[in-house]
């Protein structure tokens, strides 16, 4: 199994998401022989998706490695690496309501028409059925239905929509919520989220 292990959070050694993202990826690791691709999306963004980049990638030869702008070879290997890949492990911290904006711009680059999703006569068909996307959410507050600020969220529904978009059914959320309400709920949150890790399915 090919695992493609994606981090955004800016927090560094202090992110909830990063730890939760490698608890994930160790237990699915683990599990066989597997190999994991890691990126690193706040120390390595990639590019601002832009008019430059869309033409380059799709310019006759398409999204050729060798002669295509620098950010175009960056946009298309991280689509080559999400084909590559079985199972995808998203550090995904919330930002204010929503994704970091290293994270949309992952986002951005990986839906490509034709590679990941195909425009048809009877409409959108997603063409990534075959994988299976964890995300290992953060967020400072409580967003869970029914709590008063559910209607904010925008994070992991968007995730969700998105994923479900390119044709993914098999999406799984693992969540520490209300890390910075305060310490104790903070801590609870991350044992709760590293027990259901303890029972993710292996593959
Ligand atoms: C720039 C920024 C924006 C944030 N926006 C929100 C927000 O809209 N809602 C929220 O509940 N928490 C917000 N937070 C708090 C983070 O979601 C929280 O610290 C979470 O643990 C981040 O994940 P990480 O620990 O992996 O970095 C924000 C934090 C940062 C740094």
């Amino acid at each position: 199994m090919n695992i493609l292990h994606i981090d955004s959070s800016i927090q560094g050694e202090l992110s909830i998401s990063r730890r939760l993202s490698a608890a994930i990826t160790a237990r699915l690791a683990a599990a066989g022989d597997n190999t994991v691709v890691y990126r690193d999306l706040a120390r390595d963004p990639l590019p601002q998706f832009s008019a430059d980049v869309a033409a380059a990638l799709q310019q006759p030869p398409p999204a050729s490695h060798v002669d295509a702008p620098v950010d175009a070879c960056r946009v298309a290997q991280a689509v080559d690496e999400l084909l590559a890949a079985d199972t995808i492990v998203l550090g995904a911290p919330m930002c204010n309501f929503s994704v970091p904006t290293q994270l949309k711009s992952w986002l951005d680059a990986i839906a490509v028409p034709g590679k990941t999703f195909s425009y048809r006569p009877d409409g959108v068909q997603g063409l990534l059925g075959d994988k299976r996307v964890i995300v290992a959410s953060a967020r400072g507050g409580i967003y869970s239905a029914g709590s008063p600020a559910a209607a904010a969220e925008h994070h992991e529904t968007y995730l969700r929509a998105f994923f479900g978009f390119l044709g993914v059914t098999r999406f799984e959320v693992i969540r520490a919520e209300g890390t910075k309400i305060g310490e104790d709920i903070a801590t609870r949150a991350v044992a709760d989220a590293m027990a259901q890790i303890a029972l993710l399915e292996a593959a």
